[in-house]
């Protein structure tokens, strides 16, 4: 069971922007113009900890960024078209990436690999070169793979340090939250999961076991809960019908994980989310990438929390996720060995 300081991180950090301190940063979105992009940097122009923010996309970062520098905070807002991307990177201490191409109907994420492998990882190729200091929240999918992806990139590189790459996997504890309070009527806001794993299908562990709301859920309504947070990105690229997948929620996660990110890097103690990192939790099964509730710090990655007591379901999620998730990891990793 997650400690009681940890459940009132993970609650605190539920709120889409909390502030407190003020030390604030550079942050670029790689893929400003698409989809989600573009609502994340609407949302990043409001969050008080951004001073700065660079919008770089190979089509259309200039425009949104004139359309969101309007807005009335005080952060700088500058776009960059597609030849630009160096530009976009100096001085950026956060690099958010939902650059690439999203699901159509019957795909899984898997099925991205091939386009979105060889966009992240040379766009990890440039951070690396000119702003190698940064931490980099990748959301492109598939993200258990871009995110070993990303790593390897670094390493070879030789700046690869581990507390600063992370993979976004916010959306599922915010669909976790949800769906769990409308079942139980209660606030998604107090309504806090952890979702541990991966970020794709069998490889996203709800834990509902740890949870005040969700510990006495068994049977049907357990079964078709799990099915529903695993799944969920299904019936937003099912209702978009051909023209994506999840966008604005997907946009309110990214943001809300960045800003978690910048109050750990300004100082703020006790911020706690679960995040897809370099994890020695199942290293030893050669699972080296995986989502728990992370500790953020002023170096990023503070403290990998372990998973606490899980319920027998939970151990059987997590027997299914543990070897899709090594599959995943090493299809990442072979990319770049062969890149
Ligand atoms: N992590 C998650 O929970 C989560 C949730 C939803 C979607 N996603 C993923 O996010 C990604 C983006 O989704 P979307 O709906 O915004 O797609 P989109 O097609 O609307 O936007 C993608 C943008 O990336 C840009 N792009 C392509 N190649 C680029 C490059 N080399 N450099 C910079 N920009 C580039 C495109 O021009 C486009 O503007 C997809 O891979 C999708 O699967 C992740």
């Amino acid at each position: 069971m997650l400690s009681r300081s940890v459940l009132r991180s993970l609650t605190h950090s539920s709120r889409l922007f909390s502030t407190s301190a003020a030390r604030q940063q550079k942050v670029a979105v790689l893929g400003a113009g698409g989809g989600i992009g573009q609502p994340l940097s609407l949302l990043l122009k409001l969050d008080p900890y951004v001073t700065s923010l660079s919008l770089y996309d190979i089509r259309g970062a200039p425009g949104v960024a004139a359309d969101v520098s309007h807005i009335d905070t005080a952060s700088e807002v500058t776009g960059y078209p597609a030849d630009k991307l160096d530009e976009a990177l100096e001085g950026v201490k956060v690099v958010v990436i939902p650059a690439g191409v999203p699901r159509k109907p019957g795909m899984t994420r898997d099925d991205l690999f091939n386009t979105n492998a060889s966009i992240v990882r040379d766009l990890a190729a440039a951070i690396g070169r000119v702003s190698p200091e940064a931490h980099i929240l990748v959301i492109s999918n598939p993200v258990n793979s871009t995110v070993p992806i990303v790593s390897a990139v670094l390493e070879k590189a030789g700046v690869y340090d581990p507390r600063r790459v992370f993979g976004v996997t916010t959306l599922d504890v915010v669909r976790a939250a949800r769906f769990l309070s409308q079942i139980t009527g209660s606030n998604p806001q107090d309504t806090v999961v952890p979702v541990v794993g991966g970020h794709s299908g069998a490889t996203i562990v709800p834990l509902l076991s740890q949870t005040e709301q969700g510990k006495s859920l068994t049977g049907e309504a357990y079964e078709k809960l799990i099915h529903r947070i695993q799944f969920g990105g299904d019936e937003v690229v099912k209702a978009k019908d051909g023209a994506g997948s999840a966008t604005l929620s997907m946009a309110y996660a990214g943001a809300r994980f960045t800003n978690a990110l910048l109050r750990g890097l300004a100082g703020e103690k006790g911020i706690v989310t679960p995040t897809f990192v370099k994890s020695p939790l199942f290293a030893d099964k050669g699972i080296d990438f995986f989502s728990s509730p992370i500790e953020l710090g002023p170096n990023g990655v503070e403290k990998v929390h372990p998973l606490g007591p899980l319920s027998p379901s939970e151990e059987k999620l997590l027997a299914a996720c543990l070897p899709d998730l090594k599959k995943n990891i090493e299809k990442g990793k072979a990319f770049v060995a062969q890149s």
